[in-house]
């Protein structure tokens, strides 16, 4: 066995879509950011050539051999682990030895299906570990595996959450020139609202395709006002000016509502946030369902989240996380 570890534990953070999402499927700049919520996944060698995977009342254990399992597809109430599974078999068919196998124990602070990046903070936190016992921890190729697998199972992926969820921090994407960090002043207090309408994104993102043929003019109008929120939200953040970087958030979802991308629920959070405070708020993510993001000022986040939890609605106050996937 090559491997030099039997056990080891890595986390990986979850993401939020700060500005740009949809407009970057057609080549448009996008921010996103890691937060502070994340998948731990605690991994071991095992010999019985088994994968077993525990997420807390859900478990798996398949034959490490066998192909997909039918309780694996994605829309099965499993869902939720078949990532998780496909990098475990995609990680073990790169060892040259076909006689071990994985238990995995999976630890989550990340709502599923929200556009919480939950899919990918878990193949990257999944792929960190396996790394650990069998090669080595180096980032790059983290990403790199997490990104394919990733791939498999979203199709037409930029890559955004694994790039985040490996690297942390807040990152620039533009199409042709890749990732970029971006240095912050100031760390901003975000307070996400999840709608509990789980969202495909892969139907979200072929609604918008079917918007921009029908409305080209429309959606290049869109397009260019998008860019220039990603370009001033730039400077609001390495200026730390959050009036600025509110009212940013709150002109992109304006965007993305043309777009037909909101949902009821997702402008009751909104109104809610707006009235009681924030700064600005957008939905974030592919839409229809999924998640907001309120900036709230940091003076008085905790006198806001407390007026806001009152209600019936689930908010979670986060930071951005600046570490990435980690180890141990
Ligand atoms: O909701 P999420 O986290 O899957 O984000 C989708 C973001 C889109 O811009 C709509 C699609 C993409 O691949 O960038």
């Amino acid at each position: 066995m090559n491997n030099h570890l039997k056990e080891a534990v890595s986390s990986a953070p979850a993401k939020v879509i700060l500005f740009g999402e949809h407009f970057v499927v057609y080549k448009n700049p996008a921010i996103a950011a890691a937060i502070n919520k994340r998948v731990k996944v605690h991994a071991q060698v095992n010999d019985d050539m088994h994968i077993n995977i525990k997420s807390g009342e859900y478990s798996l254990n398949v034959h490490a051999t066998s192909n997909v399992d039918p309780v694996l597809t994605p829309d099965s109430s499993l869902s939720f682990l078949y990532p998780i599974f496909m990098c475990v078999k995609h990680v073990l068919s790169e060892q040259h030895n076909h006689n071990i196998g994985i238990n995995l124990i999976v630890d989550s602070q990340i709502p599923y299906g929200e556009g919480l990046g939950s899919s990918a903070a878990s193949c990257v936190a999944t792929v960190a570990a396996l790394y650990s016992l069998f090669s080595s921890r180096d980032r790059s190729r983290i990403y790199g595996t997490a990104k394919t697998m990733e791939e498999t199972i979203h199709m037409n992926s930029s890559g955004i959450d694994c790039y985040v969820s490996t690297f942390g921090g807040i990152v620039n994407y533009e199409p042709d020139r890749g990732f970029n960090n971006i240095g912050i002043k100031k760390n901003f207090t975000l307070l996400i609202g999840t709608t509990g309408v789980k969202h495909a994104t892969g139907e979200v993102v072929s609604q918008v395709r079917h918007f921009r043929e029908k409305n080209l003019t429309l959606f290049k109008d869109l397009s260019s006002k998008a860019r220039i929120i990603c370009r001033r939200s730039m400077n609001s953040i390495l200026e730390g000016n959050e009036v600025e970087f509110g009212n940013l958030l709150t002109e992109n979802h304006k965007l993305l509502t043309l777009l037909g991308v909101s949902h009821p629920i997702i402008e009751k959070l909104i109104e809610r946030c707006l009235d009681n405070g924030a700064l600005g708020a957008k939905l974030t993510g592919a839409g229809r369902g999924g998640a907001i993001i309120a900036l709230i000022p940091s003076e008085s986040c905790k006198e806001i989240s407390n007026r806001l939890s009152k209600g019936s609605e689930k908010w979670m106050l986060v930071e951005f996380d600046h570490i990435g996937v980690a180890f141990g």
